[in-house]
């Protein structure tokens, strides 16, 4: 799947605009599964409406909690119920920004995989974890905490994403090799072929970065935020995915 994170970012006249544009570049073509966005939550109803129902729509964070006394959250169980397919979980942004540790991604992946939203969850190092050779253990470990207690069928319901912090939004990409070690490390301990890389991830990579087997696709930030770099990106996934 190709995922797209604006992030905090685009106002209503933007959203429209990007809507426009993207959809005119898309055409016709319909490819089941392979496609995502994740607007700011405010958006997501009105990109539902407004785009055909083989892409998908994710929020970008969700409450840990079904309802109740949580002013400012929104459940996962809101989200299911306007259509939403999916939510990331436990992005780098929400994990440092916003003090949400292991124990609160867990809880998040539980709640939205209860409410029948498929979960992309976030992973990945700092440069300081990487240098000291710890990253393949750091992220197993964030992973192995965001899984506790799932049963395989609840897993088979997950996505992860494997971002390292230091090439988010910095231009920074890991070496090939890196690349290599990091996603054939995780295939090999966890089995299954879920896994994303985000991370300065744009259209003049993203075909090279595809050229690692264990890779099953893209989370993208910034280079999501223009319509034609992110059709031109789709347009080179499915060529090889
Ligand atoms: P970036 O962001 O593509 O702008 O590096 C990726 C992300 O944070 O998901």
């Amino acid at each position: 799947m190709l995922i797209a994170n604006w992030k905090m970012n685009k106002d209503f006249d933007e959203v429209t605009a990007w809507l426009r544009d993207f959809k005119g570049l898309l055409g016709e073509q319909q490819v089941e599964n392979k496609l995502a966005i994740c607007p700011p939550a405010l958006y997501l109803k009105m990109l539902r409406e407004q785009l055909p129902s083989w892409i998908k729509l994710g929020a970008q964070n969700c409450a840990a909690q079904v309802s109740g006394a949580y002013t400012g959250e929104i459940s996962p169980q809101m989200l299911h119920s306007l259509r939403i397919d999916l939510t990331l979980v436990g992005h780098s942004e929400r994990r440092q920004g916003f003090g949400e540790d292991n124990a609160v991604v867990a809880a998040k992946v539980k709640n939205a995989l209860g409410a029948g939203l498929q979960v992309v969850l976030c992973v990945g190092e700092t440069l300081e974890v990487r240098e000291a050779n710890r990253a393949l253990d750091f992220v197993s470990g964030q992973i192995d905490d965001a899984l506790a207690g799932l049963d395989p069928q609840q897993q088979s319901n997950i996505i992860i994403a494997y971002e390292p912090i230091w090439a988010i939004g910095t231009g920074l990409v890991p070496s090939m090799p890196q690349l290599q070690e990091m996603f054939s490390g995780l295939q090999q301990h966890y089995g299954y072929n879920k896994f994303l890389y985000g991370g300065s991830v744009n259209a003049k990579n993203i075909t090279e970065i595809l050229s690692i087997g264990e890779i099953a696709g893209a989370l993208v930030g910034g280079a999501s935020l223009k319509a034609d770099e992110f059709a031109e990106m789709f347009r080179q996934y499915i060529q090889l995915r």
